[in-house]
């Protein structure tokens, strides 16, 4: 049986898959060519990441196909339910990247908060002839231990940012309309582990107690953050979205930027991807990435070897 995998796989899930005694195929078909393509190849599996859509007109016309991967956790590509309807599995791999998401959430904190992303910007540039200015400019910094960090959506994402922090001695405060408490098992190197116990509190609450507020809500169709909720933010806050775009105004964020409500901001992933507004690119308060959470050699390894072992379970 043969894998389409149309925005790449993992060797960890190339290798399972062909141990197995799929074949697995790595082009990378355009999207109008993708029922063609799919149709002529026989393809049993289509593989995708966030880039390739998976709508009624692929489900309906590709009778060959049984299974619709994506790797990594948002499915606003793919039309689940219809290709469920239609017979067809569809898995995903929530967990994943879980890790790799909070991380850059606090690579972006970090930076943030003592200037990294605006020193890498100026001192190529600047480093030799304004080097006392320079250092002056980026002189209060601040440290992460001691503050709070507020996090909106306490699921998995939200739960690893939540270890990291306690990790670094920080208050964590947490909404989560759906998740009332939760018991954090934090690991450590040697296999030790310390539970810690988190209620979660009103969205109010949070945004009122926060130094840094990170978000990790799915898509949804209004903004989870917007004029009013940076109003009731502290002075000075550092706020990060790496969940969706669209989860975070971004003409209001803009705002609280420019009247110092917020002191700078992190954006993985924006409004109009894949052409954020100039507006945010060019804004020296914030730090930016183009929609790399997920995107570290540990996560695709363990999302490849998840697909993979789905698609066997499914299929064998
Ligand atoms: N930047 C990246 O590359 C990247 C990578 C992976 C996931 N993500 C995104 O991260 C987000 C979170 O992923 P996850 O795995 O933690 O999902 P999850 O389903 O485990 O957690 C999401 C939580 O948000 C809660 N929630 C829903 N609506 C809410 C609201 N209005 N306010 C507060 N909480 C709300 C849910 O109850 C749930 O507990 C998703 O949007 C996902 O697409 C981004």
């Amino acid at each position: 049986m043969k894998v389409l995998a149309n925005d790449g796989l993992a060797q960890s899930g190339i290798i399972a898959l062909q141990e197995s005694g799929f074949e697995v195929d790595l082009s990378t078909i355009a999207q109008e060519q993708l029922v063609d393509y799919l149709n002529s190849n026989e393809i049993s599996v289509l593989l995708v990441r966030s880039a390739t859509k998976v709508r009624k007109d692929i489900i309906d016309n590709c009778p060959s196909l049984k299974i619709i991967g994506r790797g990594g956790v948002g499915m606003d590509n793919i039309d689940v339910s219809y290709a469920r309807e239609k017979g067809l599995s569809v898995i995903n791999t929530p967990a994943a990247s879980s890790h790799s998401v909070a991380e850059l959430v606090f690579a972006h904190f970090f930076g943030m908060a003592r200037f990294l992303h605006e020193s890498n910007r100026n001192m190529p540039l600047d480093g030799d002839s304004k080097f006392k200015t320079l250092k002056k400019s980026y002189a209060k910094g601040v440290e992460l231990r001691g503050k709070t960090l507020g996090v909106i959506g306490f699921g998995r994402i939200g739960q690893a940012t939540a270890k990291i922090a306690l990790g670094l001695g920080m208050n964590v405060v947490a909404f989560d309309p759906f998740i009332d408490a939760v018991n954090l098992e934090i690991e450590f190197f040697d296999h030790q582990a310390l539970f810690f116990n988190i209620n979660t509190i009103s969205k109010e609450d949070v945004l009122k107690q926060a130094d840094f507020i990170t978000l990790h809500v799915p898509a949804q169709s209004d903004y989870v953050i917007s004029t009013n909720d940076f109003e009731i933010m502290k002075e000075g806050v550092f706020l990060v979205n790496a969940a969706r775009g669209g989860i975070v105004n971004e003409v209001a964020l803009l705002e609280a930027i420019a009247s110092g409500k917020i002191s700078k901001a992190a954006l993985d992933v924006f409004e109009n991807e894949p052409t954020p507004e100039i507006q945010l690119l060019m804004n020296p308060d914030l730090s930016l990435t183009p929609h790399i959470g997920a995107a570290t050699g540990e996560a695709q390894s363990r999302i490849g070897t998840e697909l993979a072992q789905q698609i066997i379970d499914i299929l064998k």
